[in-house]
């Protein structure tokens, strides 16, 4: 069996870890990402040891200075990980060690439990505003300008995938925009919840040194709205709550769900069955072997990644899920699937933005679907209800109608007033005007409907709304 040389934290071993343990427990190859929250906490940790007298000035400056020569080499490619150091935490305290004396008094007050539970807090933070901001926000912007451009084309809405009544394209697009104002709403909220500070709740119960966490966190950003330090109220949860995690994921699981039903709704509408929509060539791809195919790939993809997001999801549910209080080193697996969600979730909110971009609707083929009058079939029981027609009554009459039709062979607003008015006494000369789409439009006017005062005012909304995000999203960049 190979071994390797003592480890950091090897006084009480006789011998180094086995190389093949080395390898399995390292986690620098993902946790290396860490390194700017890393250091950033590990500057705010040495300021606080200086400002309670722990750290000389000099030592505290040293330290300082030194970390931030690391994040530049590791900008410049310069740093050397190791896996023999196992993760982020012990390669960046090494790599101080070569640049200052003081960096053996760093790790005082403080252990990596906590030390990678605020790194983590400080990941979500920076994650959830780039999918906020560089995700979701231009994602709303384009889906905003579709439903501007198509205000007026309507098509037929469907259930259970049936024609059932006619909205327009902006409608549909709006729908997904609250989905996704959701979705923004969702990774706002995470960042909110990762505003307190776990650092000095030490391994498990603290430290006996006489440190200062509300210095810390301060220095971090864990602060209240008045600016008054947050910190964790108990150290044994703090060391091994992964709740923010959950919480993120969930975040990540659900936008995913939302990507992959906005895709499934293209892939249908760009079918020749129902020809909606032309897909951007740049997002297509085509067959090895039919050559007249064009196949919606990119959209097929994010269908299928979002699995992954509900998968890592789930993966953390397990992984936690039977865990005894507190830190356990199970606990290192709980960022792959993060890091998995992060990564695949910015590039499906860019790939279904740029796709989105690049699709055009066909309103002829749009319009030819939407004439189809039983999409108004509901329109004229309420016009019958208005006559004074139980509604039962009337869903019952007109469902006789349609019967009718059929057996006609003829569309519903061309059957017969004779046969009509023998099905319904009711109905009076005016029932075709029922089938007047406009008219049928304008009717639907109460908030949350499909009617094109309330498609204006919903525009409006948005167009409101995402300015005041894309100015919220300035200043978080200015205060970054
Ligand atoms: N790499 C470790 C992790 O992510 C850091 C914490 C290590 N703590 C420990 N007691 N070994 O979980």
């Amino acid at each position: 069996m190979v071994t390797n040389k003592q480890a950091t934290w090897g006084g009480r071993f006789s011998e180094g870890p086995a190389e093949l343990m080395q390898h399995f427990s390292e986690s620098v190859s993902f946790d290396k990402r860490l390194a700017p929250f890393d250091i950033e906490g590990s500057i705010a940790h040495a300021r606080m040891l200086h400002h309670v007298g722990l750290l000389t000035a000099k030592e505290a400056d040293d330290i300082e200075q030194g970390l931030r020569s690391i994040l530049e080499d590791i900008a410049n490619g310069e740093m050397v990980w190791d896996e023999a150091l196992e993760d982020v935490h012990m390669n960046i305290e090494q790599a101080l060690l070569k640049k200052t004396p003081a960096a053996a008094k760093l790790h005082m007050g403080r252990s990596r439990n906590d030390q990678v539970a605020t790194d983590m807090r400080m990941f979500f933070r920076h994650a959830c505003l780039m999918l906020v901001g560089e995700g979701i926000y231009p994602l709303l912007r384009v889906l905003l300008e579709l439903s501007d451009d198509f205000r007026d084309v309507i098509i037929p809405g469907y259930t259970h995938l049936q024609r059932a009544q006619p909205v327009s394209v902006a409608h549909h697009f709006l729908a997904y925009m609250e989905m996704f104002g959701r979705d923004q709403e969702r990774f706002l909220r995470v960042i909110e919840d990762a505003s307190v500070c776990p650092l000095g709740s030490g391994a498990i119960a603290g430290t006996t040194l006489p440190i200062n966490r509300g210095f810390a966190a301060k220095e971090l950003g864990f602060v209240d709205e008045e600016g008054f330090p947050v910190v964790t109220a108990n150290s044994m949860d703090a060391v091994s709550d992964r709740d923010l995690f959950f919480d993120f994921l969930h975040a990540c699981a659900v936008c995913g769900t939302h990507i992959s039903r906005i895709a499934e709704d293209l892939i249908i509408w760009s079918s020749s069955e129902f020809g909606f929509v032309t897909l951007p060539d740049a997002f297509t791809t085509g067959s090895s072997l039919m050559p007249q195919k064009k196949n919606p790939d990119s959209l097929e993809l994010l269908r299928g990644k979002s699995a992954r997001l509900q998968g890592n999801l789930q993966t953390l549910f397990t992984l936690v899920k039977g865990l005894p209080l507190t830190y356990n080193r199970d606990l290192q697996e709980d960022k792959p699937p993060v890091f998995d969600s992060y990564d695949t979730l910015l590039m499906c909110l860019e790939v279904l933005r740029e796709t989105l971009h690049g699709t055009s609707m066909n309103p002829i083929r749009c319009a030819k679907a939407v004439s189809d009058p039983l999409l108004l079939a509901t329109d004229l029981a309420d016009y019958l209800v208005l006559k004074g027609v139980p509604f039962r009554e009337a869903h019952h009459a007109v469902g006789a109608m349609v019967s009718a039709s059929e057996k006609a062979d003829v569309h519903l607003d061309q059957l017969d007033d004779e046969t009509a008015k023998a099905i319904c006494p009711a109905l009076g000369d005016d029932w075709r005007e029922v089938f007047e789409l406009e008219r049928a439009m304008a009717a639907r006017k109460e908030p949350g409907m499909p009617g094109p005062d309330q498609i204006n005012a919903q525009i409006e909304r948005w167009e409101a709304r995402l300015d005041n995000l894309g100015d919220l999203l300035v200043d978080g960049d200015e205060e970054e």
